[in-house]
């Protein structure tokens, strides 16, 4: 059989609100043309983020009804734990809130001034938390990474030379942490090899450097591995997920991604004294240790979520799903960051309206241009949300589709690929824009736009 279908079925649904043109220009301009200021009732298919929006599997709801809500010593926490040790080999871990509650822990724990965090590409809200301890954040992709059109299979891969160069030019004990992000999400959703991983560990070793992995999307970037990793095809992904941990020294995860639920992180850590000194951090600011600002219900939901991610019937589905529409929309003339990623397809931006300058911001045009041509939401990934004052322009304009884990079928992303295609033809009416209010961090979230 070749055609690869959802591997559920559905069981509750959620009606969704189609809008007039005219509807959402108003709307658009309600929110100062920042589709996070619109409200989601508005929005027909939302692909603004695959964080926290996926559904959830009946077990996991039979897993809220079942938890327990002690606030210490819950057997939801034990529940949780013991998933968590199985699928990364983990010895101490913490539940947080979400990725960047874990993220805050660390960084306020081995950042500050003087320090350097490289990583192969900071997502915003780490860049923002290793900035937020007073510390500099330095990208290291490989080049391949920023150039759309290039198909490396493993365009999300750190830049070997360049992190050994970083070492010694600010010297290792300036280094607290070296990170990789799998997959990288702020590139392209690109997958990072094991091989490369390896390189670093060992790049690690001589410098005596810890290293961590940002795993948001540890299952998708293991289901890449062995789709394209020489040596890897007849692995099981559970066994390429634990050589990944393995390599590693701690990792921080938002669990709103392969954990497939809707709010929930963790905090993973080998070093005994940084656990200690992240439990009472923990429970200065997010929880007691045992539930970390969650809902014992949110830790049966993650104890389930990290198991149903790794069946590979999903993972199958899932990548080939995104691989879809990124397919159609180059069909059509439509750049994107080739190969097509994991969570999200990026269009290259400035492809799409040559006629908009970066200083106008392409993405937010097209992201713009979505929205009034078929009630889409996406998001840009570019110069609003990487640029900004002392800030150099980030390398590409790219605004991101991404897809919720399990929520929308192949009609749905037929009707996205259908109005992208209508947009694209008639793409010359786009407009630039300029920011009239920002925030001193993280401004896409909440900036305001006139169009020009
Ligand atoms: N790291 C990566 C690679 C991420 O993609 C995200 C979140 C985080 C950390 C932070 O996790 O949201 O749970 O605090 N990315 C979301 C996105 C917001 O839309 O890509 P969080």
């Amino acid at each position: 059989m070749k055609t690869i279908i959802e591997p559920f079925k559905i069981k509750v649904v959620e009606p969704i609100r189609m809008t007039t043109p005219e509807q959402r220009e108003v709307y658009l301009r309600e929110a100062s043309y920042n589709v996070f200021l619109i409200r989601a009732e508005n929005v027909l298919i939302d692909l603004l983020t695959d964080s926290g929006t996926g559904a959830m599997s009946s077990e996991q709801w039979a897993g809220v009804m079942r938890a327990d809500e002690s606030y210490a010593g819950a057997v939801s926490f034990y529940r949780f734990k013991d998933r968590l040790q199985e699928v990364t080999g983990f010895e101490h871990i913490l539940p947080t809130h979400q990725g960047r509650a874990s993220e805050r822990l660390l960084f306020e724990l081995v950042g500050g001034p003087g320090k350097v965090v490289p990583n192969n590409a900071h997502f915003d809200t780490t860049r923002a938390n290793v900035e937020h301890s007073g510390a500099e954040a330095v990208n290291l992709p490989i080049p391949e990474a920023a150039d759309p059109r290039n198909r490396h299979p493993f365009k999300g891969n750190m830049n070997i030379p360049a992190l050994e160069d970083l070492i010694r030019r600010v010297g290792p004990e300036r280094i607290p942490v070296v990170m990789v992000t799998v997959t990288n999400n702020s590139g392209g959703g690109q997958p990072v090899s094991l091989e490369n991983l390896r390189q670093v560990r060992r790049v690690c070793d001589r410098y005596k450097l810890p290293f961590f992995l940002d795993a948001c999307r540890f299952a998708e970037n293991a289901w890449f591995i062995k789709l394209r990793e020489p040596g890897q095809e007849k692995r099981a992904v559970r066994e390429i997920v634990r050589e990944m941990f393995d390599l590693a020294d701690g990792a921080t995860i938002s669990a709103k991604k392969d954990g497939i639920v809707n709010i929930g992180g963790v905090l993973l850590v080998r070093d005994e004294k940084l656990f200690q000194n992240a439990s009472n951090l923990l429970i200065l600011t997010e929880g007691y240790v045992t539930y970390g600002g969650l809902a014992g219900r949110d830790l049966e939901a993650m104890a389930q979520g990290f198991e149903e991610v790794l069946h590979e019937d999903y993972l199958q589905y899932r990548i080939r799903s995104t691989a879809y529409l990124g397919e159609k929309l180059l069909a059509a003339g439509i750049q994107i960051v080739e190969p097509p990623g994991g969570h999200a397809i990026y269009i290259d931006a400035k492809e799409f309206c040559p006629h908009i300058p970066p200083e106008r911001f392409p993405g937010q045009a097209l992201v713009c241009g979505l929205y009034r041509e078929g009630g889409i939401r996406a998001v840009e990934i570019g110069s609003v949300m990487f640029g900004g004052p002392g800030r150099p322009p980030p390398a590409m304009e790219l605004v991101r589709l991404a897809i919720p884990r399990r929520v929308y079928t192949q009609s749905h992303i037929d009707y996205v690929i259908e109005a992208t295609i209508d947009l694209h033809r008639k793409r010359q009416s786009l407009r630039g824009l300029r920011i009239v209010e920002e925030p001193p961090a993280l401004r896409h979230f909440t900036a305001r736009f006139e169009e020009l």
